[in-house]
């Protein structure tokens, strides 16, 4: 395993040698490609181009089990039991709208409750909503503290209405803020509920044990953890799996076709419909080896570092109201600047070449409950550097002397 060195980090990744400018922190929204993920998927592309499973030619073959060992060295990376547990689809989104739609057809009936929190993107409430309204299943929500943390006390009593399902992020994508995972999954299995976990966020700073976490199901992105986009994971026990009809047919998912009945192929084919994101896949799984082989902890501590310089930074700036807590959190910093719009801080830091998201952040319901137009998040990846801190912090310092002047 590597030793952690930023510089030698940074150095892997071929945009900041092309764009020396940049101020890179909206990695919460996508990350940049080092140059291993950028030769797998090149090299699949020009050594092994072919479509997989059908083809009865040597390349298609080859493209077979690169795409099959993808799936192995992925399941690996997430410690799942076994390679049939891991399911290529486009990324978290798509993911969490399969799991939605395949369990209510089945395990979700009229008059069952599912558990979500506060803090979900929209990804982890609306695909719900879309079935829940629908089949007649009630949808409560987990609330916030005011520090914005999810109410554990809160949920203690919601446990008690015995939901079907509790469906949870691991990292907050507005706050950065790390969920208790372990304790909450465990009191969510003790009433029976199923488990998703949304690793959107989690899986490039914590990483993924599906087997400690034990939960159900977890997906999650590749573009957000140094992956290419277009690929995602949905990682299932197989037994929860087994209980999804799929939302998408044709292609391989199929074993038998006529036109009065279809049955399905077994997993985890069942659920990939049409032609697999085959060079994705490659990619991720080239991305997870390469998060995998440097020291996770020194990363964390490189990231913890980086936030304390910001929140130190940040003290000498008045007129700051910041959202997100410093403790428990995964390298997101959400802020305003008194009462000025969100999106205009972001377009004065753009201008200083400092990279951020201003607005909803994909979390209306969070920021409704604050009566906020929406925040500023800079979000911090481990290529980044004490500079880009500072370099941050002087922007900021001249977008609200421009913006209260
Ligand atoms: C917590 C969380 N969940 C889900 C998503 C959706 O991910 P994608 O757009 O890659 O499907 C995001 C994206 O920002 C996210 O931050």
């Amino acid at each position: 395993m590597l030793a952690f060195n930023p510089q030698q980090f940074r150095q892997q990744f071929p945009f900041f040698q092309q764009q020396p400018d940049w101020i890179y922190l909206d990695n919460a929204a996508t990350t940049h490609k080092p140059q291993p993920v950028l030769d797998a998927i090149s090299h699949f592309y020009q050594a092994a181009n072919s479509n997989v499973h059908r083809g009865a030619h040597r390349l298609s073959q080859q493209a077979t089990v690169l795409f099959e060992q993808a799936r192995a060295d992925i399941a690996q990376c997430i410690n799942a039991r076994q390679p049939t547990e891991v399911i290529f689809c486009s990324g978290s989104t798509a993911a969490l709208n399969q799991i939605a739609f395949g369990l209510m057809h089945g395990y979700l009936k009229a008059g069952d409750r599912i558990l979500l929190s506060a803090l979900e993107h929209h990804a982890n409430i609306v695909p719900w909503q879309l079935h829940c309204q629908r089949h007649g299943v009630i949808i409560d929500v987990i609330p916030l503290t005011k520090e914005h943390h999810l109410d554990q006390q809160a949920y203690q009593q919601l446990l008690t209405l015995k939901p079907k399902l509790v469906s949870l992020t691991q990292v907050s994508n507005v706050l950065g803020h790390i969920t208790p995972l372990p304790q909450m999954l465990q009191q969510a299995k003790a009433v029976g509920a199923l488990t998703v976990v949304d690793g959107a966020q989690g899986i490039v700073h914590l990483g993924a044990d599906v087997q400690q976490l034990d939960c159900d199901f977890y997906v999650f992105s590749g573009h957000k953890c140094y992956g290419p986009t277009g690929i995602g994971i949905l990682y299932g026990k197989q037994a929860a799996l087994e209980q999804l009809t799929p939302l998408l047919g044709g292609g391989e998912m199929i074993a038998e076709v006529s036109f009065s009945h279809t049955s399905f192929n077994q997993l985890p084919f069942r659920l990939e419909a049409g032609t697999p994101p085959i060079a994705g896949a490659i990619g991720l799984a080239s991305a997870l080896k390469f998060i995998q082989s440097y020291n996770k902890n020194n990363i964390i501590l490189h990231k913890q570092d980086l936030l304390n310089e910001f929140y130190q930074g940040l003290k000498k700036i008045p007129g700051l109201d910041i959202l997100s807590s410093p403790v428990h959190n995964a390298g997101i910093v959400s802020l305003n600047v008194q009462a000025e719009h969100p999106s205009d801080v972001a377009s004065l830091l753009d201008q200083q070449y400092v990279a951020v998201r201003g607005g909803k952040h994909c979390a209306m319901p969070f920021f409704d409950q604050l009566a906020l137009p929406g925040a500023v998040r800079f979000s911090f990846a481990p290529y980044n550097t004490s500079a880009d801190v500072a370099s941050s912090l002087q922007a900021l310092k001249q977008a609200v002397e421009i913006l209260t002047a």
